[in-house]
């Protein structure tokens, strides 16, 4: 069984219409194709980068505030950070940056309420009950400075990417093996954000999206993509969720990132139901029982798991 980790306000909201769904049959691909989709946050107050700028302060009330800022800034006093944190929000038309807001639901109820109204939607658009499966969910916020790329990447979650305010290109790939192969995606499990690597044949490949304000873009779990940011000033509040048939995925790569380790060939995910149930059994039981963050969750195991082959490398490299 896989812990679950909801916000306590998700759950309380009927379906509010915020996101549209015009194309019935594009949203019976959900999880497996991308499709754009129309919604209403284009010009919603809680999505201004004055009022952004002012929720950024939030971030401070956590330890997590810490992942915005380079080891050697941590050195700074608080307020100087979140003066400095802030500032970046204020003035990202002129000083070429890119800042993310993560867990925004969490800093602040009113966008823990928006987060509960857009999966309402979904869940009335798909009938499929989210809120009370998901394992975890969150919403972030992404601002760019004009002309700034989003380097190639994949992400674990269902994704819907919304834009806000500006314009920007997005390129998205097939999911899973369509794209990637097995040992990027195994390292990307043992908690390596930036495993997938980019080829040249994918300069045109996939599907090409054009993103402006109003319009939204459902990004299927494992599907990479890369991004550009047009001329101006771009806002993009992406919500994105687990359902717990995704974490045991995982959990499968997880293993069979440490089977590769030791030379084995391990069995994809889907490739055998036994062996596929022995290996979630065997991270469940490897990972933290009562997790508090869904890195917790995820990777408590493979951490554990994977440490021996982390001093393997550095022993190697005589760095131990
Ligand atoms: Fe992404």
């Amino acid at each position: 069984m896989i812990p679950r980790l909801r916000n306590p306000r998700v759950g309380r909201h009927a379906a509010s219409g915020l996101i549209q769904h015009d194309d019935v049959q594009a949203w019976e691909q959900l999880n497996e194709q991308p499709f754009a989709f129309r919604h209403g946050l284009a010009g919603h107050p809680l999505l201004s980068i004055e009022r952004l700028a002012r929720l950024s302060e939030r971030a401070f009330d956590r330890d997590h505030y810490k992942r915005y800022f380079k080891a050697a800034e941590l050195k700074l006093p608080r307020d100087t950070l979140k003066a400095r944190f802030r500032e970046n929000i204020e003035q990202i038309g002129e000083n070429g940056k890119w800042v993310a807001l993560h867990y925004i639901d969490e800093m602040d109820p009113e966008y823990g309420d928006l987060f509960d109204l857009l999966l309402a939607d979904v869940e009335e658009i798909t009938r499929r009950p989210v809120r009370s499966q998901m394992t975890w969910g969150s919403l972030s916020v992404f601002l760019s400075a004009p002309w700034l790329p989003v380097a190639y990447h994949f992400d674990h979650e269902t994704n819907f990417l919304m834009q806000v305010q500006g314009e920007k290109d997005l390129r998205l790939y097939p999911r899973e093996f369509g794209t990637l192969t097995p040992p990027e995606i195994e390292d990307f499990y043992r908690h390596n954000p930036v495993a997938g690597i980019y080829r040249d044949d994918l300069a045109d490949a996939g599907s090409a999206w054009r993103l402006v304000p109003g319009i939204g873009v459902h990004h299927p779990p494992l599907a990479p993509h890369r991004i550009q940011n047009g001329k101006d000033v771009s806002v993009s509040l992406a919500f994105y969720y687990v359902m717990p048939e995704m974490e045991e995925r995982g959990h499968v790569y997880q293993v069979n990132y440490c089977m590769r380790k030791l030379g084995l060939r391990p069995r994809a995910p889907g490739e055998s139901a036994l062996s596929d149930r022995m290996k979630i059994k065997f991270m469940r039981a490897l990972s933290t029982s009562n997790p508090r963050t869904h890195d917790e969750l995820l990777y408590s195991g493979v951490s554990r798991l994977a440490a021996p082959f982390r001093w393997a490398k550095h022993l190697r490299e005589g760095r131990a």
